[in-house]
């Protein structure tokens, strides 16, 4: 965070005013699969008074202002100058052609009673023609593909949707999430060192850019905040990450925190607090839904098993606690298992070690739906990078680690991985940003008689 606080917690000196969130904000993603379509058709339910918006923060959580004597506690959506549902306006790219209400119907998330309502609002969402290259994502063959003869040409024709889809329907911002399938694996090289050599690759069909990374460029270059929803690199590079900064984007990645990653980062924290060892974690999921699909390619998953492995090794400190963590052993799978559509099943098997170096165990059985937990995360990205532009915030947003299964950090820094620290950060960002004191809990009351 830049910027200094007076002793009241008022941001001073050089940050500019927050601009007020009028007008319309248009919400892009790049893919509209199972979790865009979740999230637009949970928006508008949530519009008509069908839906409440559970499992999100901006809607739904409070935050504590001042001493808890002052009992103040708004809802985050009074207390910070965020965009109103009704001003949101959604539009997609996918290379498959489906409308958002076919696109719904093929991902099996939504009842039939929950589409209905909102059907004739879903099916005027017609995805723009997507960048897309099969050997990036393997297991998708789509139509709707955008030609040009370089990959900068790709990327203006990137910018000219952004451009015309704020023209046609009248948007003051725009945003965009990436909720498009998990590429391959691609390590960053010297083609994502500086945005000189970035777009030298890019003239030069590179391999190393990948279509998620156009897209990125495409957003930072016309001023719009760009979120990663997947594991892949995208916007996660040295030279995307100094265009944001030098042009003054927030950016954000990467990998919705939904599932067991959520569960690691809840419980990990939880073990550590209480200086209790861990000799394993295994992970296994079973997952039919077009993403499990996906991650059925063994390039597409080692994106994804990078994204999850960091986090307890990151969160446990083996080197700091060696007696506790080191060697620990940790496993992730995720199984292609049609049956089971959007409804994945995980399971994790803990062993822990105790006093006297007595082994324990601990079971989760996760039986959640993906998009329904990932559906909320998109709505708070979307308005809470739009408050961050609006505030003059810019470059990588840790504050919305929160919400990423591997979030992005400056150079040289570890990301922060607990969940609660992750959620003091969030909200004492807000704080900061509305001139309140930060909350540490660290105030300490004398109990002597
Ligand atoms: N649901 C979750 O809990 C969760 C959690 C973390 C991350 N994610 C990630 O979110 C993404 C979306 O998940 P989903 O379940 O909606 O998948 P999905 O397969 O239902 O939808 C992805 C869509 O992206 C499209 N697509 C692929 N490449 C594209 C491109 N280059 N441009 C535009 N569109 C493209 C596909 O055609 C598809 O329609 C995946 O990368 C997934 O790994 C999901």
């Amino acid at each position: 965070m830049q910027g200094t606080t007076s002793g009241s917690g008022r941001p001073t000196g050089d940050k500019p005013a927050i601009r007020p969130a009028a007008g319309r904000l248009g919400v892009l993603t790049p893919g509209l699969g199972a979790v865009a379509t979740t999230f637009m058709a949970g928006v508008e339910s949530i519009r008509k008074g069908h839906s409440k918006p559970i499992g999100s923060l901006t809607q739904m959580a409070t935050i504590r202002l001042g001493k808890r004597t002052e009992q103040r506690s708004p809802l985050i959506k009074d207390f910070v100058p965020l965009a109103g549902l009704d001003d949101i306006v959604f539009g997609a790219w996918d290379p498959i052609p489906d409308d958002a209400l076919t696109a719904a119907r093929k991902a099996g998330v939504l009842e039939e009673k929950d589409l209905l309502p909102v059907a004739d609002f879903l099916s005027a969402i017609k995805p723009m023609p997507a960048v897309f290259d099969n050997k990036y994502v393997t297991r998708i063959n789509g139509t709707n593909v955008k030609t040009g003869k370089t990959k900068r040409d790709l990327a203006e024709q990137l910018r000219q949707d952004i451009r015309d889809f704020k023209t046609k329907h009248k948007l003051d911002r725009v945003v965009i999430v990436w909720c498009a399938s998990t590429e391959i694996f691609i390590k960053p090289g010297p083609q994502h060192a500086t945005i000189e050599q970035f777009e030298k690759a890019m003239e030069r069909n590179d391999d190393a850019i990948a279509p998620s990374m156009l897209y990125a460029y495409a957003a930072i270059m016309e001023g719009v905040p760009y979120a990663n929803g997947a594991p892949n690199l995208a916007v996660d590079t040295p030279a995307l990450i100094q265009l944001a900064n030098d042009k003054g984007v927030p950016i954000m990645g990467k990998d919705f925190k939904t599932g067991q990653t959520w569960m690691k980062t809840v419980i990990a924290p939880g073990l550590k607090a209480r200086m209790l060892g861990l000799a394993g974690w295994y992970s296994t999921n079973i997952l039919g839904n077009r993403d499990g699909e996906v991650l059925d390619d063994p390039a597409s998953f080692k994106t994804k098993e990078e994204s999850k492995l960091s986090v307890l090794h990151d969160i446990l400190q083996p080197e700091t606690y060696p007696d506790l963590y080191k060697d620990f052993a940790h496993v992730v799978r995720i199984n292609y298992y049609p049956p089971r559509g959007d409804n994945k099943e995980g399971w994790d098997n803990i062993d822990i070690v105790g006093w006297m170096g007595y082994p324990m165990q601990i079971k989760i059985n996760f039986l959640c739906r993906d998009s329904i937990l990932a559906a909320p995360i998109v709505l708070d990205l979307a308005l809470f990078m739009d408050f961050a532009h609006r505030a003059g915030m810019k470059g990588i947003q840790e504050w919305l680690s929160f919400y990423f299964k591997s979030p992005m950090a400056a150079a040289g820094l570890h990301p922060e991985h607990d969940l609660f620290i992750q959620q003091t950060k969030l909200k004492n960002t807000l704080r900061h940003y509305m001139g309140e004191d930060q909350i540490t809990h660290l105030g300490v009351e004398y109990y002597a008689s």
